[in-house]
């Protein structure tokens, strides 16, 4: 069952950023500390036992609550950024989007294949993003990948948990 907090807090915004989206608004949550608060105490118990080492913050929502879990789990944060972002040497990802191609990238000292990683986003909608961001960490060959998102638009893509690779545990902290 979803957090009553968390739920009540989210702000949904109708008809945007087109026709028939209700957009969920995330930065109602991180501008409420007991939200954080929640959504941390949440991250914390899912992954205490995990050891994870890295965890890789998506571009930009996913940026936010990764570094709290990061000091809660003590464990380094890692970037996963839109292209042109990062100074150094990375290994990118591209994907196909709704229109053209995306890319995401890492910097290529960012990962070990001692780490046990976990990736974090705000949402879970096509999964487009994250399965880019699994495949890249993949390339990094870690001893594990987890994946974690504040929230999960299961109603509306219900087969997205599908494109994940099998040894990939997903959570998500809300499901609408
Ligand atoms: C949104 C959202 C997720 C992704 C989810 O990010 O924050 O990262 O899209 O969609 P998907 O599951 O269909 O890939 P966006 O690209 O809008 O960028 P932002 O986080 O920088 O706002
Ligand atoms: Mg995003």
């Amino acid at each position: 069952m979803n957090n009553q907090t968390l739920v009540e807090n989210l702000r949904c915004i109708p008809d945007w950023p087109i026709k028939g989206v209700n957009f969920r608004d995330v930065t109602t949550l991180f501008k409420n500390a007991e939200c954080i608060k929640i959504i941390s105490d949440m991250m914390y118990n899912l992954y205490k036992d995990k050891g994870i080492t890295k965890i890789v913050g998506i571009e930009s929502r996913g940026f936010v609550m990764s570094s709290a879990a990061a000091i809660r789990l003590n464990a380094g944060i890692v970037l996963c950024r839109k292209p042109g972002k990062l100074p150094c040497d990375t290994i990118q990802q591209s994907y196909a989007k709704e229109y053209g191609i995306d890319t995401i990238e890492i910097h290529k000292d960012a990962i070990s294949p001692d780490d046990v990683v976990l990736l974090h986003d705000d949402l879970l909608a096509t999964g487009g993003t994250m399965k880019a961001a699994c495949d890249l960490v993949r390339k990094f060959n870690p001893k594990r990948i987890y994946c974690n998102f504040i929230m999960e638009l299961n109603s509306e893509f219900p087969h997205t948990r599908d494109i994940f690779d099998k040894d990939i545990e997903v959570t998500s902290l809300l499901k609408f």
